[in-house]
């Protein structure tokens, strides 16, 4: 292989000149329609090949889509001809054709091939098109990502991820990266992953919250936007041990601005992959009808008239019970868009929750519901700003003062009300996708049982 020269005009990654043969600059499968009647040289892999005597058919991807090569035993020299017939399977290959639109070719166009050269020759690849089961698919996770439904899922969780920076963009917001590593938990201390920091106790983070909070009081708009880590026990289709969370936070904002926020930012994601990645959700057959409906306002309904609801579905809960995954399908089937449950039990929420002031049994705090069986996709509140209060509920959960001291400061100067949230990435990607479980909705997922590959 001749090593490839500079870039051509400055934009690397519009076109790459190598040495050799092939002297055309590189052109993007998903941008063939800008050189219909061109020759064209893509660097790629063999996705799937058939052939018919004197014609090989290449099905050929590079990353941004897949295009049919013809490759006539007539039109290519014979050493072009005979490693067409003998190519693997994902063989990385770099090709030079002619561009013709064709209505019956997948994607709109077909290429003329006139030459190719092999990069590597594929060993026998282990993902076929027959059917695999689960278990292998994801043994095999950093060869599966090649496939055309992970390249859906996965460029729609993109889409969302850009999305979601525009959303808080456009409205100002202050990107704020908080810590991985923290002395203390934010979720109570169940599902926390914990480490040795040079011989101190150290744990993954949960949720960027607290240090959001901090970030708040001193640039009024923030967000965060990282992994965060959970040891849940439990094996679910909507828990990963490591996810992504997006959260918000904002100085002077009440529990009404924050479920108005929160309907604004998932209407605003969801418009905008229907508006961009289209094709991907007519691929993965999701009922884009469904998400069309999502837009402002979301149904808002107390817990307790969720629990009625429940009571009247049949179900046996009684009033201070915790929703679980089959109770909140129940409630979001009632609604064609998201639903907000508000008012929570103060009992089974998280220490930071500021009490309704008319009823402080139960506190001032969100779930957002998605429809269509995918739960709870948001949760968020109002923080408690009382000092007093705070130090109160914190040691009623058995928070050691001396690893929250730095958080209890947010209330001795300058305290305000305020409230944010967090939104669960893969959980919004798995219900936009139409996804049955979270596992496909992340890269490499990490799940109670797979910390490989
Ligand atoms: O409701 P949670 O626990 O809220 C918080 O962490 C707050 N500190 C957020 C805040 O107010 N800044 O988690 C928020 C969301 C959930 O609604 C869910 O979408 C997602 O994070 N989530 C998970 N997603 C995948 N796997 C898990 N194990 C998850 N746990 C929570
Ligand atoms: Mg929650």
């Amino acid at each position: 292989m001749g090593a490839w020269q500079g870039q051509v005009d400055g934009a690397l990654y519009q076109g790459m000149r190598c040495e050799g043969g092939l002297q055309l600059g590189q052109v993007y499968i998903e941008n063939l329609s800008r050189h219909v009647e061109e020759e064209v040289t893509i660097k790629g892999w063999l996705y799937n090949r058939r052939s018919s005597g004197k014609i090989q058919f290449l099905m050929i991807r590079d990353g941004s889509g897949i295009v049919q090569g013809v490759v006539a035993k007539s039109e290519v020299s014979p050493e072009a001809f005979a490693l067409a017939s003998e190519l693997t399977q994902e063989s990385s290959i770099i090709i030079k054709g002619l561009v013709r639109r064709d209505k019956r070719a997948p994607g709109g166009y077909e290429l003329t091939i006139s030459d190719l050269q092999l990069v590597q020759m594929a060993d026998e690849y282990p993902i076929t098109p027959k059917e695999h089961g689960t278990e292998f698919l994801m043994d095999h996770r950093h060869l599966w990502l090649r496939s055309r439904r992970q390249h859906a899922i996965l460029r729609v969780r993109n889409e969302i991820i850009t999305g979601i920076r525009d959303f808080f963009d456009e409205r100002e917001f202050v990107l704020i990266d908080t810590p991985l590593l923290t002395p203390a938990a934010c979720e109570g201390t169940t599902t926390l992953f914990e480490t040795d920091y040079f011989g101190e106790q150290a744990f993954l983070a949960q949720s960027g919250q607290l240090y959001a909070e901090a970030a708040a009081m001193a640039f009024g708009k923030v967000y965060c936007f990282g992994p965060t880590f959970r040891a849940e026990k439990s094996k679910t289709r909507r828990h990963l041990m490591e996810f992504w969370m997006v959260e918000p936070e904002v100085a002077y904002a009440d529990h009404e601005d924050n479920m108005r926020l929160q309907e604004e930012l998932v209407s605003y994601v969801v418009q905008r992959v229907l508006e961009h990645r289209r094709p991907e959700l007519e691929s993965l057959e999701r009922d884009i009808s469904r998400l069309e409906k999502v837009v402002p306002p979301f149904p808002r309904i107390p817990y307790d008239e969720a629990i009625e609801r429940l009571q009247k579905a049949g179900v046996d809960i009684e009033w201070g019970a915790d929703f679980g995954g089959g109770d909140e399908t129940i409630l979001a089937e009632e609604f064609d868009r998201p639903v907000f449950v508000h008012r929570y039990p103060a009992k089974i929420k998280a220490f930071y929750m500021k009490p309704d002031p008319d009823r402080p049994e139960v506190v001032l705090c969100d779930d957002l519901l998605a429809p269509e069986g995918y739960g709870e996709i948001i949760g968020g509140s109002q923080r408690i700003d009382d000092l007093n209060l705070l130090r109160r509920r914190m040691e009623e959960h058995d928070l050691p003062e001396e690893t929250y001291g730095w958080y209890l400061d947010l209330r001795r100067y300058g305290s305000v009300p305020h409230s944010g949230f967090g939104l669960g990435l893969e959980r919004t990607v798995a219900w936009i996708c139409g996804l049955p479980h979270v596992r496909e909705t992340i890269p490499f997922p990490r799940l109670i049982n797979r910390l490989y590959p």
